[in-house]
């Protein structure tokens, strides 16, 4: 399994986490048992991702790698799995779309095409502003109210275009004045 790097920022210094963030990261690491500490590595990534840019740098997965005494290939390869975790460096604003069967059924991948149009952008891309970042994302568990996306911790639901130039006008104004 091989991660692209090319923009992925390995000429930054690794970061670190707070003496604070340590400790939680030694709370994650203790509730599994001793040999078994790769375990941890979804808490800790989600811990790295918030604590560091919401993204997963290879600098920053390298340190999460030997914060948890395994090889930086292992960490890699979960943090490219799984759709939830930044390996480029996101918009201000991250909308995953569910593609799975429910969801397209009543219209995802209209949706995701409509996206693209409105903001110039494919799939995995960012808006030129560096707004907004799309994604698809597997099933996010709401299957009787797609089609739908998350943001953040928000799910919004049964979405159309006009719901979708809505939900983008508001993002938009609540995340230009961050
Ligand atoms: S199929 Fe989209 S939320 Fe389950």
């Amino acid at each position: 399994m091989s991660i692209s790097v090319t923009h992925n920022y390995t000429d930054q210094p690794e970061p670190e986490f707070s003496a604070e963030k340590l400790l939680e990261v030694q709370r994650f690491i203790s509730m599994y048992p001793e040999g078994k500490q790769k375990s941890a590595l979804m808490r800790i990534l989600h811990l790295a991702e918030e604590e560091f840019g919401g993204w997963l740098s290879v600098p920053t997965m390298n340190y999460v790698a030997r914060l948890l005494n395994i090889q930086p290939i292992e960490v890699y390869e979960v943090a490219t799995f799984y759709t939830m975790f930044n390996i480029e460096k996101p918009g201000k604003v991250v909308l995953e779309v569910c593609r799975t069967g429910p969801c397209m059924l009543v219209g995802s991948d209209q949706i995701i095409e409509y996206i693209e149009n409105k903001l110039d952008i494919k799939v995995g891309q960012t808006s030129a502003d560096g707004m907004f970042t799309l994604k698809t994302a597997e099933c996010l568990g709401a299957c009787g109210y797609g089609p739908m996306l998350q943001c953040g911790k928000h799910y919004h639901e049964h979405l159309t275009p006009a719901k979708v130039d809505e939900l983008l006008d508001t993002l938009r104004k609540e995340h230009s004045e961050k």
